[in-house]
């Protein structure tokens, strides 16, 4: 690909980030019978790619210790209350806050570990982006068939902005995203609602029902995901796809200049530690929890897409370097809100450790000559078209 503009086909997905195929070589998504030619090849090797050299993590005090000028640091401060949707109860609105970021307020039995203000809300609709222009401008990889799918459901939806892309190219279809928080616009397509649901719970959609789900970024947030697979399973209709994005919590690079005691080589580790407190895996993509959950529950003609993505300016090509400005744009757009939870209510550092902590961050990741990437994980999966609703135990 010559130039940045998105294609019909995904960004290359199995290279390194320094290189980028032509049109041709891009190619389409690797199925799981062709396996990407470059690492991960399986999610064991992917796990033991993506593990890094250790889980220990440094403790806290390690960055006030080296200093910095956290000066450049904002502390921002959310509305609460921002794009609710009219069905909502007022109690669905008293969030909970931390250090003036808001988080969603008690539902069922949901932890979700990011904040669900307007800045968050940014950086989602930034990563939409960003995640979209790596797809080559696609909204989903399975080979959905717009006349027959009917109903399609996005779990975990954020601000909708999938669901209302989605629900925008498929007119005909009824379009539902779920979500903890009622952080999604009222001004959205006719075809699209949005409930606010735990998917953690068992799903209240008719069995057989859906003929596609979404799922997108959701690290972090399941304590049981073979579960959340079969109520998936049970609630899509014989034929019906479901399809998963996930992200490594990693920060890496291939040629070693994301050391590991750095602030981009300590930030995975930060949600590793804190998700041993909360009982919910950051590491959903090294354990290569997509395609054994949904064998597990029973689907078929399972197929994989792996992307390293950039994360920076550090890519020579052009395509991947915008895929990688976006990268840290939608990163830098909210660290606190990603790290403040994790670091200061689940591990107990202090604000101005989290804070100087981010200003190294920032810094690395303004620095060229650090090729981090993170892996990005689609895989998706067909419930059987000779099968009944109930998924395996
Ligand atoms: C990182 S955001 C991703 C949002 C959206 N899928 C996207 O890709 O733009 C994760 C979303 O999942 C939601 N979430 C977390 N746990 C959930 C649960 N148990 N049930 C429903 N939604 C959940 C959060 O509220 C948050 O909006």
């Amino acid at each position: 690909m010559a130039d940045s503009s998105p294609t019909n086909k995904p960004a290359t997905g199995t290279g390194t980030p320094s290189k980028v195929g032509s049109p041709k070589s891009a190619g389409s998504p690797k199925s799981a019978k062709s396996p990407p030619k470059s690492p991960p090849k399986s999610p064991s090797e992917a796990s033991e790619a993506a593990a890094g050299p250790s889980t220990d993590i440094l403790p806290p005090e390690t960055w006030t210790e080296i200093g910095s000028d956290a000066g450049d640091v904002d502390s921002a401060l959310g509305d609460d209350d921002e794009g609710s949707t009219a069905s909502l109860t007022a109690s669905l609105l008293e969030y909970r806050t931390y250090h003036g970021r808001t988080y969603h307020s008690n539902v069922g039995n949901a932890q979700y570990w990011g904040s669900n203000d307007e800045r968050a809300a940014e950086a989602m609709d930034i990563n939409h982006h960003m995640l979209t222009l790596a797809l080559g401008g696609k909204l989903f990889l399975a080979p959905l068939e717009k006349d027959k799918v009917k109903k399609a459901i996005d779990i975990g939806t954020g601000t909708g902005v999938w669901a209302i892309d989605f629900a925008d190219a498929f007119p005909q279809t009824q379009v539902i995203g779920t979500d903890l928080s009622p952080i999604q616009p009222s001004w959205v397509p006719p075809n699209l609602s949005f409930e606010i649901d735990d998917a953690t719970q068992p799903w209240t959609f008719r069995p057989n029902s859906v003929d596609y789900i979404h799922m997108r970024y959701l690290l972090g947030s399941i304590a049981d995901w073979d579960a959340l697979y079969r109520e998936a399973y049970h609630t899509l209709a014989p034929g019906g796809w479901i399809e998963h994005y996930e992200a490594a919590p990693y920060l890496e690079s291939d040629d070693g200049t994301v050391d590991e005691n750095s602030a981009m080589g300590q930030w995975g580790k930060i949600f590793v530690a804190g998700s041993k407190v909360t009982g919910r895996s950051f590491t959903v993509v090294p354990d290569g929890v997509q395609r054994s959950g949904m064998e597990k529950a029973g689907f078929e003609d399972i197929q994989t897409w792996d992307f390293k993505c950039p994360i920076g300016g550090w890519p020579k090509d052009p395509q991947l370097r915008e895929i990688g400005l976006y990268g840290r744009m939608a990163l830098e757009t909210d660290i606190e809100g990603y790290v403040l939870f994790i670091t200061n209510v689940i591990s107990g550092w202090s604000r101005e450790q989290v804070l100087v902590y981010i200003a190294h961050l920032r810094r690395e990741l303004r620095n060229n000559a650090i090729h981090g990437y993170c892996r990005l994980r689609v895989v998706w999966g067909r419930k059987p078209v000779k099968s009944t609703a109930t998924a395996n135990a």
